[in-house]
């Protein structure tokens, strides 16, 4: 590339003179004759080089060179003074106006060119350098933008990841449908940060219609009483899409579009399907991002892994308590065939069971353990299914023989649902309601620790009731005379479990 060089001077003769030669060596050159056009020709011409005279008319060399030093801020154009002044002051000014060298008049012009290269090709290699440098420094600059987004991304990711994984550890774990729904709500909130969300599921006897399940955030109760037709409109619709569908979107099919308005203004801008084997189970509506901004493309990513996992993990839980409902009349059924059996148990079942759960509850176990004492108190005599009405009704004292088939009942009871996958853990509960702590009681003789929390609660609950309940070889005690019985008992029944009954009583939770 062809070099430019401005020159100035006052005298036309020195600015002939060094133009001519830089010219004839293949550079080009502009000239000036004063200090305020040199200036101006600085301004328009970019020179990569300027000789520049000292001693100039209206602004002298030393000034202009200060200017063009604060102009040229990457210090790219070398400046050359000359002067007919050769004092060391005059030379030092020179140097700290910013002028790259000095030259005293007379010169020779082929010592000024060669000042001209020299100093050219030096700016030239720092250009380069610089130009060099600063597109590193951008690369950098970019290399660590790009990093820390990567950073932030993959933090995000994981921290996705981990929400998704323990979503679906509670969609596993959680079987009520309440739990479930609760724990699904406060994840999508969560994690697309939205003021609402609202879920419409299939109605249990009917399977045409969606309705108003749970929600967070509503702005009124309207959606409550809405039902949604599973076959048409929306919902067949979101069952086709398979995905998120915007209710505002313009290109809505018309019935479609009626149901989106309604929605639409209750808040919730978006829905996405839950759909388990190619059927619509139910229909997540979602509100506005919290800073009123759409959602973007990981918001609708997010959306669709929890939707997923939540799908079947509802159905599953819906299944399981539907399953579990059936469960409980069936023993309800079976709980009222002994009862119409044996007269002096009647009630008996319902009031062990309202003892154990209460004191379940009481030493804060937590659900599942709640639901097996539950379980196991209102089937622990389901075994007296087994005894004959004769005896269990018998007036008199048993004799032996008929002792030893009273005495099976717990054995006969948990051989009865030792079958039933949903009823497993309560088995031991039946086997074992007439283990003592010391060993003395029946079938196995177990003894302290061997017997488990459960069935020693079932064994407090059920001795309370038979102590407080009529018996035709004796009257019922009342609760106090009863708990003074069992705490004077502490080899048998477990102490803290009959301090928890005490409590119960005192507080008014079981009553007379
Ligand atoms: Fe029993
Ligand atoms: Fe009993």
């Amino acid at each position: 590339m062809i070099k430019n060089v401005l020159v100035v001077d006052d005298d036309p003769n020195v600015v002939e003179i060094i133009t001519e030669s830089l010219q004839s060596n293949g550079y080009r050159t502009e000239s000036a004759y004063d200090g305020v056009s040199a200036l101006e020709a600085y301004e328009k011409y970019h020179p990569d080089l300027v000789v520049l005279d000292v001693g100039l008319p209206r602004k002298d060399g030393f000034s202009v060179c200060n200017e063009i030093r604060s102009r040229d801020v990457n210090n790219d154009v070398p400046v050359i003074l000359i002067s007919g002044n050769s004092v060391p002051d005059t030379m030092l000014r020179g140097f700290n106006s910013g002028a790259q060298d000095y030259i005293k008049k007379p010169f020779s012009v082929k010592e000024v060119l060669a000042k001209i290269d020299n100093f050219l090709v030096q700016a030239n290699g720092r250009k380069n350098l610089r130009e060099a440098n600063e597109i590193l420094e951008d690369e950098l600059e970019q290399g660590q933008k790009d990093y820390k987004r990567i950073n932030r991304e993959l933090k995000k990711k994981i921290l996705d990841f981990e929400t998704l994984f323990s979503l679906s550890k509670d969609l596993n774990r959680l079987r009520d449908p309440e739990e479930l729904t609760h724990v699904f709500f406060l994840t999508v909130i969560g994690q697309l940060a939205i003021d609402s969300v609202a879920l419409f599921y299939a109605e249990k006897n009917t399977d045409r219609y969606l309705s108003y399940v749970g929600g967070k955030g509503l702005r009124n109760n309207v959606l409550k009483a809405v039902r949604l037709t599973r076959s048409d409109g929306l919902s067949k619709y979101l069952l086709s899409k398979e995905d998120v569908v915007y209710l505002q979107d313009r290109g809505l099919p018309e019935d479609v579009a009626r149901e989106s308005v309604f929605l639409r203004d209750l808040g919730f801008p978006y829905c996405y399907p839950l759909i388990v084997n190619s059927h619509l189970t139910g229909i997540i509506f979602l509100g506005e991002k919290i800073n009123k901004l759409p959602y973007n493309r990981e918001d609708l990513a997010m959306l669709r892994s929890i939707c997923s996992s939540a799908a079947t993990g509802l159905e599953n839980s819906r299944l399981y308590s539907e399953l579990q409902d059936t469960y409980l009349s069936t023993i309800k059924v079976l709980v009222s065939t002994i009862e119409a059996k044996d007269s002096y148990t009647k009630g008996h079942t319902e009031r062990v069971a309202g003892y154990a759960r209460a004191l379940a509850e009481e030493m804060g176990m937590d659900k599942d353990q709640r639901d097996t004492v539950s379980f196991g108190a209102v089937l622990h005599d389901i075994g007296k299914l087994g005894v004959y009405e004769t005896i269990l009704n018998k007036p008199g004292e048993l004799t032996d023989n008929e002792w030893e088939v009273v005495r099976s009942h717990p054995e006969v009871g948990a051989n009865i649902i030792k079958n039933m996958k949903f009823l497993e853990s309560a088995c031991d509960l039946v086997r074992h309601h007439h283990e003592r702590l010391d060993g003395n009681g029946y079938p196995d003789g177990l003894k302290g620790d061997e017997i488990s929390t459960g069935a020693r609660i079932v064994a407090v609950a059920d001795s309370f009731d038979a102590m407080t309940s009529n018996r035709p070889y004796r009257k019922a005690l009342g609760h106090r005379e009863a708990l003074d019985l069992l705490l004077g008992q502490g080899d048998k029944f477990d102490l803290t479990i009959v301090k928890n009954l005490v409590k119960l009583v005192d507080r008014g939770i079981i009553k007379e």
